[in-house]
């Protein structure tokens, strides 16, 4: 006989077994974050996922208790209705893990239907999301940026995103941006980001899971000194460089001489960081300068006057145009002399263009004109610089002795580097731009401008930091004793403009 008979039955069973797991289910929907701990968890603890050819779950820990951490087991076996550890071996029954971050996700097709279980949820409460692309919770692999601090603020930066599209010019109309730069469009929509500022020594820091609702719920007790900066309290975004655009904040109400850790969380739930930064003392005098069309990078303190409105730092409408017309005009008339030469028709290198040129010029021309002031660390410092500041691998033990900032005093007899530059009435120690954007205008330029740096070897660390990301002998490229101007960790060594 053909099993026909109990065909028919046994399907029908296995429809119905369906229908009642899925009512028991709650339901995840698409694109949505849903957060639950133990009073708002369903009974069973199961959620019904989203049929999809590749469906991303992923999981972020908001509240823990370290000695019980929640699991999460997931099937797309239908026959499985509250997948847990004693299934872990079956075909299709999966756990996610979670990092150290408190983050986990599980990404691969739900054909007919999938199963999200928790078990052991004890105290904490988690949040999850998912999606038909990439997991909605995750961990950038691109930092925050400091631009600088005072002795009680910090200009950050999200990281980029956004990069522009650039038309390399082309013979015979070579027409090179001018020197006070005009933006493309900001991109549309942009990114949400929450850029969040906690002392680093908060044991909340800690404690807690370091996830997007984390931080969100440190912040929201109010008890924690988290900083929250949404993009409503932003500078607005700014195209730095090549990398793309960026949210620029400029925190304020920090305490000074104090390391601050600092994360930028992307809608909610992307985190990118940590990263560290240290305030300066309490009589460091010099104003954060940024948002200048004409100098994109420069995002530092300058030996200025106060502007009218500390809080807000000096942008380009509040320095005085006696320093930003000069500016502009060497940046315009350098810009002339480059275009004497053929640009786009005639090489001068396989490499290398006129816009390069003209970028590694502005780079370097705001750092010498724009000095930067800085400070040394107040202790000996204990730790070296590992990984620059690009890379978001966790905190190593790093080896001990690590190589002091390229400062150097400036008494107040002594007239400013920069002659566009009004005199000012105290000493401070400038942090010298490193050699390396000196030698990238050597680099970048067409020989006839015979544009010089000085010798590693002879009179160089009079005017820049030498030695920190090349090498200090002559022309080598690497080698150097930090390989980066600055670091994650906040340290910073010179100034690459
Ligand atoms: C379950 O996932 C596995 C691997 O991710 C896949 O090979 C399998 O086809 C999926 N099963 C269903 C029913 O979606
Ligand atoms: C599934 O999505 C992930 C994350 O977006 C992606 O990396 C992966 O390539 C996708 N796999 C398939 C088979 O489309
Ligand atoms: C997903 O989890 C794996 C570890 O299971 C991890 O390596 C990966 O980075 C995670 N993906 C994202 C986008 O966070
Ligand atoms: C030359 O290029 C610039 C910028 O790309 C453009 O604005 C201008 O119209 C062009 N001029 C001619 C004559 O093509
Ligand atoms: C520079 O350009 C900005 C707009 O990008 C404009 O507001 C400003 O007035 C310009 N500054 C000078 C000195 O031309
Ligand atoms: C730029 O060139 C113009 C015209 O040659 C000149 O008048 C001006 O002084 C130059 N600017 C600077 C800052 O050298
Ligand atoms: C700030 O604190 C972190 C964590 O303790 C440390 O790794 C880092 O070196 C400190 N940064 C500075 C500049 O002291």
């Amino acid at each position: 006989m053909l099993p026909r008979r109990s065909l028919l039955p046994q399907s029908l069973l296995c429809l119905i077994q369906v229908y009642l797991t899925l009512a028991q289910h709650t339901q995840l929907t698409l694109d949505n974050l849903a957060s639950f701990s133990a009073s708002t968890l369903p009974n069973p603890p199961t959620f019904s996922l989203p049929t999809s050819g590749n469906l991303s779950v992923s999981i972020a820990l908001c509240s823990s208790q370290a000695t019980s951490l929640p699991r999460f087991f997931l099937t797309n076996d239908s026959s499985i209705s509250q997948p847990g550890p004693s299934d872990l071996g079956q075909p299709n029954v999966y756990e996610i893990f979670l990092d150290d971050f408190g983050l986990g996700n599980w990404t691969g097709p739900v054909n007919s239907q999938g199963v999200l279980a928790v078990s052991n949820i004890g105290q904490s409460t988690f949040e999850v999301g998912v999606s038909n692309s990439a997991p909605l919770h995750q961990l950038l692999d691109t930092l925050p940026l400091l631009g600088d601090t005072t002795s009680n603020q910090a200009f950050l930066f999200s990281p980029p995103f956004s990069p522009p599209s650039y038309t390399a010019p082309t013979y015979p109309n070579y027409t090179l941006p001018p020197a006070n730069l005009t933006f493309p469009a900001t991109p549309s929509p942009p990114p949400d980001f929450t850029m969040f500022v906690i002392p680093t020594s908060q044991s909340v820091l800690s404690s807690m899971p370091h996830t997007g609702c984390a931080l969100s719920a440190a912040a929201s007790t109010g008890s924690n000194n988290v900083v929250t900066q949404p993009t409503s309290a932003s500078q607005g975004m700014w195209l730095r460089d090549s990398d793309g655009w960026r949210w620029q904040w400029l925190v304020n109400g920090l305490t000074p001489q104090t390391n601050y850790t600092a994360y930028a969380v992307q809608d909610g739930a992307k985190v990118s960081g940590p990263i560290n930064f240290v305030t300066k003392t309490a009589s460091f005098s010099c104003p954060i300068v940024h948002s200048l069309p004409f100098c994109p990078s420069a995002a530092w303190a300058v030996p200025l006057p106060a502007p009218s409105d500390p809080s807000q730092g000096h942008n380009a409408h509040t320095l005085p145009s006696s320093l930003v017309d000069p500016l502009i005009s060497v940046l315009t008339n350098f810009t002339t002399m480059l275009t004497t030469f053929p640009c786009g028709r005639d090489e001068y290198s396989p490499l290398v263009s006129c816009a390069d040129c003209q970028a590694a010029y502005r780079t370097w021309f705001c750092a010498v004109s724009l000095p930067r002031c800085g400070e040394f660390p107040p202790t000996a410092p204990v730790a070296a610089p590992s990984a620059p500041a690009t890379s978001s691998a966790l905190p190593q033990q790093q080896p001990a002795q690590q190589p002091l900032p390229a400062l150097m005093p400036q008494p107040t007899s002594v007239p400013p580097r920069s002659p566009f530059l009004p005199a000012f009435p105290a000493t401070y120690d400038a942090l010298l731009p490193c050699l390396e954007t000196c030698n990238a205008v050597d680099r970048a330029c067409p020989p006839f401008l015979q544009f010089k740096c000085p010798l590693p070897k002879y009179t160089a660390s009079a005017s820049y930091g030498v030695g920190y990301i090349d090498s200090g002998n002559e022309g080598e490229m690497g080698g150097g004793s930090t390989g980066a101007a600055q670091d994650r960790w906040g340290n910073v060594w010179c100034n690459a403009g």
